[in-house]
């Protein structure tokens, strides 16, 4: 075999090699290594082309022009492949994400729990027979106090205690009265239920607030009595905390009530042994209560003999304090969501 033959040899053998190496790159990076590697300046290919110059001055024409050649050939490999890994990269690299898995939706906002709780006691009177009415926040103080038989020395009326906006307008301190209001335009029988915002000039600490959340309730009928109040308010007071609450009416004052009463329910937690949420007591103060006072129906326009009825207040903000253990009633206004997530469902934190 001429020498000659043995450079093509080595120069077909290198082409050979390189054209595996070339197919075989995965992808750009290693592409341009092995370029760098046979056609480089240092390369492979160049290496021989400079090994000519060795070679007999007759034989150096064709080597060189197989070299040339294999060289061409390489480079138009690599061109080839360049284009079909770029191509590849863009067709066939996956979504890099798991797109079987369910969409996220967006949060959309959730429930205050004052909201859902007065929702839950507005159902159980509903279902009593209760209807909804509603007054405004800002009241005159005809309303809010004198048609509900306060003296007008009432230390209630004090600046002190209540927000007045001038001598006869106010921001209401309770929801009583919208039992005025409501009498005024409806005749017995009333039995109504009043959700609401109420104002006290009060400086808030973790059991009380400027504002906060009341609801009354008022039934008037011929011939209602003391133990109507009772049976609706251990209906609710049962409804709400448990079947096996027990019910105390504790004798009280209000000018709009006689008698009147602050009524009180078995401690849930310790069961009336007495623990720190009843203060060793057994009992929990839940709402006020009465017999509408006859003066209140004179003001509202119904005669004091034919009728008799039963009113009662809460605070709302308390009894969801006392059923989801809250320490602080200032929580409910500081629109804290990591205080106000934890009482909303999986549908309302957006899951
Ligand atoms: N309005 C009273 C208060 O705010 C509560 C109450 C309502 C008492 C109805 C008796 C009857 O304290």
């Amino acid at each position: 075999m001429a020498e000659e033959d043995l450079d093509r040899q080595a120069i077909e053998d290198l082409v050979e090699s390189a054209s595996r190496a070339i197919a075989g790159s995965e992808n750009l990076d290693s592409l341009e290594a092995e370029r760098i590697r046979y056609l480089g300046r240092k390369g492979e290919l160049t290496k021989s082309l400079r090994s000519i110059k060795s070679l007999p001055a007759e034989k150096r024409p064709a080597v060189g022009n197989a070299i040339n050649q294999a060289k061409e050939r390489l480079e138009a490999l690599i061109e080839e492949r360049k284009t079909s890994l770029s191509a590849s990269f863009v067709e066939e690299e996956p979504y890099p994400g798991d797109f079987t898995l369910p969409g996220r939706s967006g949060f959309s906002g959730g429930r205050h729990i004052l909201h859902s709780v007065m929702g839950e006691i507005k159902e159980i009177f509903a279902g009593m027979g209760y209807s909804i009415a509603e007054g405004s926040d800002v009241e005159l103080d005809y309303y809010n106090f004198e048609a509900l038989n306060f003296p007008p020395d009432h230390p209630s009326r004090d600046l002190q205690d209540t927000f007045y906006i001038n001598k006869d307008i106010l921001l209401r301190t309770h929801t009583s009265p919208v039992q005025v209001r409501y009498m005024e335009k409806h005749k017995p029988p009333v039995r109504i239920i009043v959700p609401g915002k109420v104002y006290r000039n009060e400086s808030p600490d973790p059991s009380h607030s400027a504002e906060f959340l009341q609801m009354e309730g008022l039934y008037v009928d011929e011939n209602v009595s003391l133990a109507d109040l009772r049976n609706d308010v251990t209906y609710f007071i049962r409804s709400f905390f448990g079947q096996d609450a027990s019910v105390r009416f504790r004798p009280h004052f209000f000018p709009f009530t006689e008698p009147s009463a602050e009524v009180d329910m078995s401690c849930f937690s310790c069961r009336g042994e007495g623990c720190q949420i009843c203060q060793k007591t057994g009992w929990i103060e839940i709402m006020g209560a009465g017999m509408v006072h006859p003066n209140v129906f004179r003001y509202a326009g119904y005669d004091p003999d034919a009728y008799t009825g039963f009113a009662f207040g809460m605070g709302i903000d308390r009894i969801a304090m006392l059923k989801y253990g809250i320490d602080d009633i200032r929580r409910f206004l500081t629109n804290d969501l990591r205080f106000l997530s934890q009482f909303w469902s999986e549908r309302e934190m957006g899951e």
